[in-house]
Order: C-alpha cells, then structure tokens, then sequence
C-alpha cells in the first residue's frame, strides 16, 4: 500500500488534557475499508497503522473504531462473536496493541465500540444457550420464551424491529421439535442480551476493563438505550414506557460503566449511541454519573436550512446544559447517507425509512454544501466526530444489488439500498486498481467507482482548494485558536433570516465569527472582519450561497462591531 501524507509537526493539543474530549476530533474509523495493509483486498489494522502519519495531519484527537472483534461479520460486525478477539481479517490483538500504542506517540487516543444490546449468534454464549434446557441459567442470558397461540406457534410479541420483520426467532429443541422462541431487535444472527442477569452485567464489565487495561481512553456504546426490557413484554404502544427503549433501568447500567471508567487514573469515555427524540431524557443520559457524551443525531438528521439547523443548535446547546455535558456536532456516520450526496438532494434530511434507490443528487452543490457544513460543524463548541471519507468529500456509492450484504436492505425486500454506500474503501492513490486501498490488481471488498482517482488522498493534498485541504486548514484552527477551544458560544445578527452567524471566544480569548450563507444570494463580509478560513474561494469580499466563513474581527473594534442578540 501506498501511503501519500504529510506529517506536520504540530503535536494535537490535547495530550495531557483529563478532559481532552471536551473540543476534541475524533475519527470515526470503519478499518475493513481505511486500508488493506496485506493485500487482500480487506482493510486492516496494519493498514490504519501504516496511515498513522495521514491522521495525524489530519489534525484528529482520537480514533473510534467500529467493531474489529472476531464475527460472523453478518451485520458489519455489530454480531460480536468474542470481545478479546480482533477480527482475523483486521488483525491480532498484538497489532491492536501495538496500534494503540503507537497511535497515542502520535498524540492521538483510540477509542473502542461496545456492542451491549446483543452478541453474535456465534458467540459460545449462544451456543451453550441453544443446547441447554429451557429455563437453564445459560438462557436466562437471553431472553428465551415460549410462543403464543396453541402451539406456540406465535412469537411473544409483535414488536417490530430498526431492521424491519419480527424481531423473534423459533429455536428448534434437541428432539427435532419447535421450541422456544429467542428476541433479536435485529438480524436473528443478533440475539438480544438479558441485562437483568448479573453475569451479563460482569462479563460487559470485565470486557471494559480487558481494552482499558490494553490503554484505550473510552468506548462507544452501540444502541445504548435498548439495553433493558420490560419483561411482562406488552406490546408498543401500550399504557406505560416503551418495553425496550430508554426504559429507567437503563442508567443504573452507566452509573457502574462510569464507576469503572473513572476508576483509571486518567478517566476513560464513555459516548452513547442514543436515537431519543425527547431532549429532556437524553439528557439523563450525560448526568454527571453516566456518560460523557452521546451522538447528536438530531443535528446529523436535520435539513440544510438555517432555520432548521439554528433550532438544533440551540436545541442542543439548552439540552446539554444543565446536566453539564459536552455536546457533539456529527454528520455522517457508518449508517447513513454521506453528506455530499444528501445534501445535493431536493430532501436533504436524513431518515432511515426514506433510502431508496436512484434519488437524484446534484453532488456539486452538495460539495458545496458539505464544505460549508465542515466549517459550521467545526465552529460549534463541543466535540466533533468526523466520519472517514468524509475528509475526502466522497459521495455515497450506490452499489449494485448482487453485491450489497447489508441486513437493511434484505430485511426491507430490496427497496432500503442498504448501508454500505457510505463503506467502500477509501482512495488514497490517483492510480492503481483500488486506488491504492491495497495493491494493484488486488480487488477491494466492495468496488470503488472508476473516477475516484480525482478524489483520492493524493490528489487532493496537491490541491490547496480541495477538501481534504479544507479539513486539515479548518481543524488546525480548531487547535490553535482559543476561541474554538473555549466554551463561549453567542449568536450574532446576520444580515438575512438565511445566515447563521454566531461568535466563539471572549475578548479575553480573542473572538471568532462563523457565519453560513443558506440563501440564494451573496452577503457581504461585515465590516470590521478579516478572513480567516472559507469554504469556498473568497469572490469579492462577498459570502456566496452555500459558503461558510470564518472571520476575525479586527482587535480595535472587537467589542464595537459585534451586535449581539
Ligand atoms: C448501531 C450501529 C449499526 C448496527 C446496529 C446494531 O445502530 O451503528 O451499524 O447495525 O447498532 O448493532
Ligand atoms: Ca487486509
């Protein structure tokens, strides 16, 4: 593999800081396609170790891994088959090591995925459970129950599952007959864990403490208010709180987590994957004894419209503040539609139920608009998760149906195109047959489109106008500017209902302006502002449609100039 980077020498500010995610970058990294260190065609940890160099220019604080652990790989490898063990495809544990390491000599933090929800149907668990007998304490680590109707024909509920279809499966006994029936919220290669179980609590902990030991600094907890059910099991929908999301019980889970995380000399993190539409009890979930942080999803779901997006934030901001949490601005993730492409859409929010096939998208506009939203995002006080390739400003790849192996799009009948339009291998090089991804000639698991030499690493860090240059320009500031590293945070006047305009830092930090062109027509810079950083090339002292820009205010008039609500 060829690795094109620059390594800079500015070393990320956050080394030595206890509590360095309060304004960190953190990547997200999906390793079966960063970068195939041994050429087979699968991406790895000896490739991610081989790219150190690129991260660090990057400018990222951290890096989350979505799950290495050995799987059956059915659902992206959200079907953990054992915690201590790295996917064969993606390593060893002594390369996991080494990585942790050597990522952290470059200041740079690792962070774990935690699949508590559920375990692979290959996990020795599951096995045991299968071959035990009803009521056995090995199926009381799952939630076992017998069918409804005459025969037990009937599953136990007719709860629907994120993934579409039932959400129980019939288990067949020793003597060939049906027997009980196991919940799965997702694929039934997924069975749910029972977290009223005292071993499943020890086991997540002691899983906790295993990569801790081995110096990562914080997990990311998949699907993190599913965990406890209500074990009447009623349907959704009836009187009372939902049977398995966000119920009560849940935070007593994250109180023991917290316990265990600051039970490390440096804390470690705990980031929840929380989808709660109700602000007020997410916020329960970043209490001073539970987790650090969760995903804003909100904000990642929301249209491209100021007033939208102004809602969000403000939204956010209010919500995460009495509970005294940090919050995180994010895009895109592993399970959605990339930026560029979505915001290039006549719809550009984003929900699951809405994935279709053949939606025209005008990926130049998009562009544009992803660019202008790197700066928003980047601007914003809190955490900032950035999603690999995204740095690189790539589309979502509609890939052909024979070769998508996504559950979401079996389970929707073939209408949902699934999630890994937002997987295929990232292109490092303008040449080879995989773009450098792994060697020439050497298939990459999923095909990149053919014109993705333009787009890749290499290309792009010759060019100072590209995307990839725009990350790097924008997160240095994010480092170098006490402004964006303080929590001061007001909006400002803009000069239409259509720009968003809002200030970082105090006088005594020095002051940072962002302001987001949504409309149709060029504004004007404000006066008494000097530019510091733009999406686009600066035409005329003017911010175009779909352009943010970061602005100084010149020191004389810092506190003269700035009009605030
Ligand atoms: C989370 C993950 C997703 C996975 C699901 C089930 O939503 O982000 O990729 O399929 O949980 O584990
Ligand atoms: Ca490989």
């Amino acid at each position: 593999m060829t690795v094109p980077s620059t390594i800079e020498t500015r070393q990320p500010a956050s080394v030595g800081d206890p509590r360095w995610w309060r304004n960190a970058v953190i990547y997200q990294l999906y390793p079966r396609s960063f970068a195939d260190g041994n050429g087979d065609g699968i991406g790895d940890l000896a490739g991610v170790r081989a790219s150190l160099p690129y991260l660090r220019g990057l400018g990222v604080d951290a890096l989350w891994f979505t799950p290495w652990y050995a799987s059956p790989w059915v659902d992206g490898g959200y079907d953990v088959a054992d915690y201590r063990a790295i996917h064969p495809d993606l390593g060893t544990l002594a390369e996991a090591e080494a990585l942790i390491a050597e990522a952290l000599d470059l200041g740079i933090r690792t962070i774990v995925d935690i699949v508590p929800n559920h375990v692979s149907s290959a996990h020795p668990w599951f096995a045991e459970a299968l071959g035990s007998a009803v009521g056995s304490p090995a199926r009381d680590r799952f939630w076992f129950r017998p069918g409804l109707g005459t025969s037990g024909e009937l599953a136990p509920t007719g709860w629907v599952s994120d993934f579409r279809g039932g959400t129980w499966t019939r288990t067949t006994d020793a003597d060939g007959r049906p027997g009980e029936w196991y919940l799965h919220l997702f694929t039934p290669e997924q069975p749910d864990l029972n977290w009223d179980n005292p071993e499943v609590r020890a086991e997540h902990e002691a899983v906790l403490r295993f990569w801790f030991d081995r110096g990562v600094a914080g997990v990311r907890i998949d699907s993190a208010a599913l965990l406890v059910k209500d074990p009447t099991l009623p349907e959704v929908g009836q009187a009372g709180r939902h049977p398995y999301v966000d119920r009560d019980g849940v935070h007593d889970i994250y109180r023991s987590w917290r316990a265990v995380a600051d039970s490390y000399p440096q804390p470690k993190l705990l980031v929840g994957e929380v989808w709660l539409e109700d602000r007020a009890r997410f916020a329960n979930y970043l209490r001073p004894d539970e987790l650090h942080t969760a995903f804003n999803f909100d904000f990642m779901t929301r249209p491209w419209d100021a007033a939208e997006l102004r809602d969000s934030i403000e939204a956010t901001l209010a919500s995460h503040r009495p509970v005294a949490a940090t919050p995180t601005w994010v895009l895109s993730n592993h399970d959605v539609t990339r930026p560029v492409t979505r915001y290039g859409r006549s719809d550009t929010s984003f929900g699951f139920g809405a994935k279709r096939f053949g939606v025209p998208s005008d990926e130049s506009l998009g562009t544009r608009r992803a660019r202008a939203a790197a700066l928003l995002t980047a601007a914003l006080p809190g955490a900032l998760y950035v999603y690999q390739g995204d740095e690189l400003g790539l589309p979502e790849v509609e890939l052909p149906p024979e070769q998508i192996s996504d559950p979401m799009h079996f389970r929707s009948g073939g209408v949902d195109p699934g999630r890994e339009g937002c997987r295929v291998p990232l292109p490092w090089t303008r040449d080879g047959s995989s773009h450098g991804f792994g060697p020439d000639g050497i298939p990459a698991w999923l095909p990149q489109p053919r014109h993705w030499d333009g787009i890749s690493v290499e290309a792009q860090e010759a060019d100072p106008a590209s995307m990839l240059s725009l990350y790097r320009a924008a997160l240095a500031l994010r480092h170098s500017e006490p402004a964006l590293r303080s929590d001061d945070f007001g909006w400002l006047d803009g000069p239409t209902e259509q720009v968003l305009a809002f200030r970082r830092g105090s006088p005594e930090t020095g002051r940072l302006t962002c302001l987001v062109n949504f409309g149709p027509r060029p504004v004007e810079i404000p006066p008494g502002h000097r530019l510091v950083l733009a999406s686009q090339p600066n035409i005329d002292n003017k911010v175009g449609p779909d352009v943010a820009v970061w602005l100084r205010p010149f020191a004389e008039t810092n506190n003269t100039q700035e009009k605030e609500k």
